[in-house]
């Protein structure tokens, strides 16, 4: 089993935006490449505004994948937390109606994926004998720690519940948009320090999140196998867009590796350097001796 993991995708109103277009790229890589085995799992900013005309291109853009699900009834199927931008004008101005507007957008997304139970700040699926469990860490009922993010205690009390109820799943992946820790000045999640206290004390296997829009890694922290940052998968390191693949085996985490894929170019970039570009689709090796284990250190790996 595999985690496709994306995040801050950013989609806009505007069709011809580059975030539009390399989410194109994603999703038609992902209809093309990806196994029945697969999972995806997007942590937040699917949007960039939390418009109705962002939703409708998000749903449009993944329509491939969307049309897939419903006439294979398996494949692959796709989860995903909010992030702010989901719920706010340029992230901050928060947009009641948003939050209706992404939840809807959710329903149409995630299909085939029956949650244990679903109060909405703590969702989880189980797929193939492992768990996923999405936080709302945009909590619409406490906008007033909005951009940072926030898990409430009613949240907390219910994460620890259904981590129990995990427990015997060889696999259990906690997902979310905002950081558990201290990523920078006014970057950490508001209560960050019971949620990763949490997430110790039931030994979860991998931690997934973005919002930072900087990719890094940590291994083994405090008993936790991985956490994983994403970048915007939307957003070009040279020709590529980035994202991560997560190995899933039978005793849960086995590795993972950063897909890189054509990124979209204007016509006018298109010159005779499309042979190096060719040579993208390689996949770059993630080892445990890339990267430190201390969130605080920052030897970490680092893809951008
Ligand atoms: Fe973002």
């Amino acid at each position: 089993m595999r985690i496709v993991h994306l995040s801050d995708l950013h989609v806009t109103a505007d069709p011809s935006h580059p975030n539009n277009r390399n989410t194109a790229a994603l999703v038609k890589h992902l209809w093309l490449n990806v196994s029945k085995d697969t999972v995806i799992v997007m942590t937040g900013d699917l949007t960039d505004n939390g418009f109705q005309e962002e939703y409708d291109n998000l749903l449009w853009l993944f329509r491939l994948l969307i049309v897939e699900q419903q006439q294979n009834h398996m494949i692959p199927p796709i989860l995903a937390a909010p992030g702010n931008h989901d719920y706010a004008l340029f992230g901050n101005f928060f947009d009641v109606d948003a939050v209706g507007r992404f939840r809807k957008a959710y329903n149409e997304l995630v299909l085939n994926i029956t949650p244990i139970e679903n109060p909405w700040g703590v969702r989880c699926s189980i797929v193939s004998g492992c768990a996923f469990i999405g936080i709302d860490t945009a909590d619409p009922e406490d906008e007033e720690w909005f951009a940072d993010g926030y898990i409430s205690p009613k949240q907390l009390d219910y994460l620890n519940t259904v981590l129990k109820a995990c427990s015997e799943q060889r696999c259990v992946v906690v997902y979310f948009h905002h950081h558990p820790f201290f990523r920078g000045l006014g970057q950490e999640l508001i209560n960050a320090d019971k949620l990763m206290q949490l997430l110790i004390e039931h030994q979860v296997d991998i931690v997934l999140f973005g919002h930072k829009h900087r990719s890094e890694a940590w291994f083994n922290y405090e008993g936790i196998k991985v956490m994983l940052a994403s970048g915007r998968v939307t957003e070009p390191k040279g020709d590529a867009l980035q994202f991560r693949e997560i190995e899933i085996g039978k005793n849960g985490y086995v590795g993972h590796t950063v897909v890189e894929i054509p990124a979209y170019r204007p016509l006018e970039w298109r010159k005779a350097d499309d042979g190096a570009v060719a040579q993208l689709g390689a996949r770059l090796p993630c080892t445990q001796e890339d990267a430190g284990s201390n969130p605080a250190s920052s030897n970490f790996v680092t893809i951008d």
